[in-house]
């Protein structure tokens, strides 16, 4: 299969509109940017689709996709009546980087909800991913547009890396703002929780008079988790690992260990932020941005660990975020990232 590259400008043009609009609706796939992260889209009716996105992926099927639609009323075409809280929650987060999982209708095949009653659903905020949708017509499943495992991708260039020549249509939008996806929030019950933090935060839906859980205080037997949770993601090639401790500490750990390396003939990239880049004079260092700038950060987040990738570094070391309002996010998928695996330096 040869891919068809277009960019925002080709948009316009009514040609690349009806091969967008056909190739969707007889069941192809078509990447295009969102402002968290690039989705790969299908038409959310068409088994021949979605089957393509699990396949080109690689990717589970028990685990669910996220209908992408542009207005409310789509919303509520596909869901059940809802509770009025999560009225608030789409006026205030709509269109933008939240995803709601509700009730789902019977309309929603179980083939993008990996058998459950429920849908995630979203309204990107994205003029490119509007479009897309608006062109088509008709919902969009799209999850993040990665080989399954790996970093989500926020570049154009990254899209192609994972999957040039294996899907119809590619939407070049340069990088997602955003850079982390959105949150998930499962709005099945009384109250909202949180099952995949983002940069739409807990403080956020608490400021609207919302009492919100997160999924790790909830009873597990309780709620579901959302099933993505369960696998291994974002992973780099390299063994990444995060230290954790007083900034001196952190550094001479880290240059300790890079001297280990570089004796055996491994090579070692950091991940570290703008005043510490000049730290570490024998490792690959790469700055995710300000330490105060936490947007900067979450948007460079899956880029740099791409970044390791491309330069065949053996072990990351990344300093860990746990200042600004989304830290949580941030640490969400750097941990999941690392496997978990923390040097912990305080003790
Ligand atoms: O920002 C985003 O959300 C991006 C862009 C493309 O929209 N999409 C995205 O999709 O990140 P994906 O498939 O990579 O992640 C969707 C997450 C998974 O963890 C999945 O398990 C969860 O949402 N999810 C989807 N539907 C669910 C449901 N009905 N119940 C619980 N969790 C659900
Ligand atoms: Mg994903």
């Amino acid at each position: 299969m040869k891919t068809r590259i277009y960019k925002q400008d080709d948009l316009e043009n009514k040609l690349v509109q009806e091969d967008i609009k056909k190739t969707l609706l007889q069941g192809g796939n078509v990447i295009f940017p969102t402002e968290t992260v690039y989705g790969i889209g299908a038409y959310a009716l068409s088994e021949k689709g979605i089957k393509g996105i699990y396949e080109v992926k690689g990717r589970p099927s028990d685990n669910p996709l996220i209908m992408h639609v542009t207005s409310i009323e789509d919303v509520k075409k596909y869901t059940k009546e809802h509770m009025s809280y999560v009225e608030t929650l789409m006026e205030n987060f709509w269109p933008g980087p939240m995803t709601l999982v509700l009730k789902k209708k019977d309309i929603v095949p179980n083939m993008i909800t990996g058998g459950l009653d429920s849908v995630g659903m979203r309204i990107p905020g994205h003029h490119i991913a509007k479009k897309v949708i608006e062109i088509a017509g008709v919902p969009i499943c799209a999850p993040s547009a990665n080989i399954s495992g790996r970093p989500s991708a926020t570049l154009f260039e990254h899209v192609l890396e994972d999957f040039k020549d294996k899907v119809d249509i590619i939407i070049d939008g340069g990088k997602s703002e955003v850079g982390l996806e959105s949150t998930v929030i499962d709005v099945t019950r009384e109250f909202p929780v949180i099952l995949r933090p983002g940069v739409i935060t807990k403080d956020m839906i608490e400021k609207l008079s919302i009492e919100v859980k997160e999924n790790q205080e909830i009873d597990k037997s309780d709620v579901p988790k959302a099933p993505g949770m369960k696998y291994r993601h974002y992973a780099p090639k390299g063994q990444l690992i995060i230290v954790d401790g007083k900034l001196e500490d952190v550094i001479s750990y880290m240059n300790q260990k890079i001297i280990e390396h570089t004796e055996k003939g491994l090579k070692t990239g950091i991940i570290c932020t703008e005043d510490t880049k000049n730290r570490f004079p024998s490792a690959f260092a790469i700055s995710i941005g300000n330490i105060e700038n936490e947007e900067e950060i979450a948007s460079n987040l899956f880029l740099t660990l791409r970044h390791m990738d491309k330069h065949d570094i053996d072990y990351i070391y990344s300093i860990s975020f746990h200042q600004g309002k989304y830290s949580e996010a941030i640490m969400n998928r750097l941990m999941k990232a690392a496997n978990y695996n923390v040097i912990q330096l305080d003790t």
